[in-house]
């Protein structure tokens, strides 16, 4: 079996008493893009006092200069006949480190340019469309002796790591099978970027990654992966379900839905008892534990800042420690989930204007 995502107490930045103290020298920040999750993650990232908010860019000027106002940003650039904004901010000399947060099909020309300009990267989930940009990506980071980490917040967060914990450490017994589900309504506009089969849009790359970490965190990769969708007109998923065989029996059902409604909940079942994760399976605030016929034992969970200050510190920690990868989070990891992605998509009929390049 892979091994779950157990990472020693020593290389877990989340295991640090203070969330918010600084670890070494200050790192000056690039940020691509000025949209909903750009915002969030910079107000995390002003939390962290070896922080430097540096730049962001934007198609637009007036996008980048009201962001670089709303956050005190030294330098914004944009999009002119001469060049795009991002290309100006991987060139400034003065940014150490780029967040890209535009949609999934721009990750891979923005990280590509920022790693030609010796910028060390994290970019938001999903990495890329396809494993050919992912292995691109990771080729050049490795190659050039760059930092470059997927933004999966979700693996840095004190709560998802009691779980895998909870899940190794025997006292549900084995575990036999997983269901995780994250769904929400989102409004039927063909052109945002989540419908958008030009930004790689559909349930897979936006929302599967959560309740794959469900399954990969306490069981390991699968086996196997059946996966049925619901597609829209223009051939995204809407709604996908996966069922993940591994070899020792166990099984794991997964559903990701831009439909409807779910209550974001991941129950763990093995052989003495289940653990769940209540609130959002990509930030639980609870996590409950049943043994046997037992009572239920809850343990509570606080989230500091936006709960991205615990990604954003392990950024800082590794680059200051002239780490490439993250212990927790490493290329490999994101190379097998796009491995993973490719074949449910061959599976679903899913195929992007990008993958043709
Ligand atoms: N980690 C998380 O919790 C989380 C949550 C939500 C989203 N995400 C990920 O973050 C990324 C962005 O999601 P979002 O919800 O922030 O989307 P969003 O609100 O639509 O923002 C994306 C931004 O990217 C820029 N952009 C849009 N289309 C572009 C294009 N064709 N080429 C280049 N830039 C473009 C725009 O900024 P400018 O107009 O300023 O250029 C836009 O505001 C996605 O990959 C998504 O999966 C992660």
């Amino acid at each position: 079996m892979t091994p779950p995502f157990i990472v020693p107490p020593a290389l877990l930045s989340s295991a640090d008493p203070d969330p918010l103290a600084a670890t070494g020298r200050p790192l000056r920040w690039g940020v691509v893009a000025t949209g909903r999750i750009a915002g969030t993650v910079t107000t995390d990232l002003a939390l962290l006092p070896d922080a430097v908010l540096h730049a962001v860019s934007s198609r637009e000027a007036r996008r980048a200069r009201a962001f670089a106002d709303r956050f005190g940003f030294t330098a914004w650039y944009a999009d002119d006949e001469a060049a795009s904004g991002y290309e100006k901010l991987v060139e400034d000399p003065d940014v150490d480190v780029v967040y890209i947060a535009t949609p999934h099909a721009q990750h891979h020309a923005v990280a590509k340019a920022a790693l030609r300009s010796g910028k060390h990267v994290l970019c938001e989930k999903a990495f890329t469309i396809n494993t050919r940009e992912a292995t691109e990506l990771a080729e050049l980071a490795r190659a050039n002796n760059l930092f470059l980490m997927e933004a999966v917040w979700s693996r840095f967060l004190p709560s998802m790591n009691r779980a895998w914990e909870i899940a190794a450490s025997g006292e549900i017994g084995t575990v036999q099978w997983v269901s995780a589900d994250l769904g929400f309504p989102a409004p039927p506009d063909p052109a945002a970027r989540i419908w958008a089969p030009k930004d790689g849009g559909g349930a897979l790359l936006d929302l599967t990654v959560y309740p794959l970490l469900w399954a990969w965190g306490t069981l390991g990769l699968p086996q196997s992966v059946t996966a049925v969708g619901t597609l829209t007109g223009d051939g995204v998923d809407a709604q996908n379900a996966l069922v993940l065989g591994y070899s020792s029996g166990a099984q794991a059902q997964l559903t990701s839905s831009l439909l409807a409604h779910s209550p974001r909940t991941a129950v763990v079942c093995g052989s003495e008892g289940w653990l769940r994760a209540d609130g959002s399976i990509n930030n639980p605030s609870e996590l409950s534990v049943r043994i046997g016929w037992g009572d239920v034992r809850t343990e509570s969970f606080d989230v500091v800042g936006r709960g991205y200050v615990h990604e954003l510190r392990e950024v800082t920690r590794c680059i200051q420690q002239g780490l490439t990868e993250s212990p927790t989070m490493p290329l490999e990891d994101s190379l097998d989930t796009m491995r993973l992605f490719d074949g449910i998509r061959a599976q679903l009929g899913v195929h992007y204007p990008g993958d043709r390049r």
